[in-house]
């Protein structure tokens, strides 16, 4: 990884080399390296802008939870599409704001000057200089950071903050909950939800939104915050605010089940083709469920690394 201020180095075609697996687009060099197992096609694209505006409204529009006065320097964790660095260059045009991602071709040809992007993988220890960011972000990465690398991963983001900067983590924990109890086992939600985490078991940690706060103490974090957002799969709650939220998601949420378990279930559980779209459609029908009032839980988290 390097700065802005070095010189842009020519990418590898070997970021763009991409492969077809039953219909849907994915970055070669991710699936051999068993980088990340999620499309890079226009479809997640949407789905990713989609995604992002459900998380503006539960977020309240907030980009940015620490309290930071003065952001000079930013670093996005996996940028995606880009949705979340180009709002926050856009928002605050004396920041850098810095991408890293394995895929460097989901985000528009168009972005703020003010905003970089560049190709690596995040499961490699970072080059940035220590002491150079006031916030570093990382959202939805859990697919993506390999199990064994997140003690060393948060290490990284501290090293790379400045004294007094903050991380902000973001993580769904796709084990669907019921706010009144009446999901089970026999639910396909449920049983799309252990087959994505057992299909990745030994590489992925799937659960890793509910050990943040473990994670950050030990790297030596303070002023630490986590809070769980219950995000409805459907328009079920009776908050209006919440139900909105649910209303946004129901679309993101179909269009998750499939993009994030095709190749994990197909191709590293080797699920058969029909029995795989049998359990999509039926985990489908159950998320537009209202009456199982189903939502993924959310967390969000925040750090700061101690001045000292
Ligand atoms: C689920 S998307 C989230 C994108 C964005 N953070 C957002 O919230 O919209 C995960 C992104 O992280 C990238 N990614 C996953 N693992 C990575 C790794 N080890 N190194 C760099 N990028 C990675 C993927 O290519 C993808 O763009």
């Amino acid at each position: 990884m390097t700065s802005p201020n070095s010189q842009t180095e020519e990418l590898d075609d070997k970021y763009l080399r991409t492969i077809f697996v039953q219909g849907r687009e994915y970055q070669q060099h991710s699936i051999d390296k068993q980088i990340s197992f999620e499309p890079v096609d226009s479809d997640e694209a949407e789905r990713l802008e989609l995604q992002h505006r459900v998380f503006s409204r539960a977020f309240d529009n907030r980009l940015v939870f620490p309290p930071i006065p003065d952001l000079r320097r930013v670093l996005d964790c996996g940028y995606g599409t880009g949705s979340w660095a180009i709002d926050v260059a856009e928002q605050n045009p004396n920041c850098e704001v810095i991408g890293v991602d394995i895929y460097p071709d989901m985000n528009p040809d168009d972005t703020p000057e003010n905003l970089w992007l560049q190709v690596d993988d995040l499961n490699r220890a970072f080059t940035f200089p220590s002491n150079n960011f006031d916030l570093v972000h990382s959202r939805l990465l859990a697919a993506g950071i390999n199990r064994a690398r997140w003690a060393s991963y948060i290490r990284d983001i501290k090293r790379v903050l400045k004294p007094g900067g903050w991380v902000q983590i973001v993580e769904i924990y796709f084990n669907v909950q019921s706010d009144n109890g009446s999901i089970n086992e026999g639910h396909a939600l449920r049983q799309w939800s252990s087959q994505l985490m057992r299909s990745m078991e030994g590489i992925k940690d799937l659960r890793v939104g509910t050990r943040l706060k473990t994670l950050l103490i030990a790297a030596g974090f303070t002023e630490i915050d986590i809070k769980m957002i219950p995000l409805p799969l459907s328009a079920w709650p009776d908050n209006p605010t919440s139900r909105g939220i649910g209303a946004m998601n129901g679309e993101n949420i179909t269009r998750l089940l499939a993009s994030l378990s095709l190749y994990p279930l197909t191709q590293l559980l080797h699920m058969p083709q029909m029995q795989y779209q049998e359990l999509i459609s039926r985990a489908e029908r159950e998320a537009g469920d209202k009456s199982l009032k189903a939502y993924f839980p959310l967390y969000v988290c925040i750090g700061r690394k101690p001045h000292h």
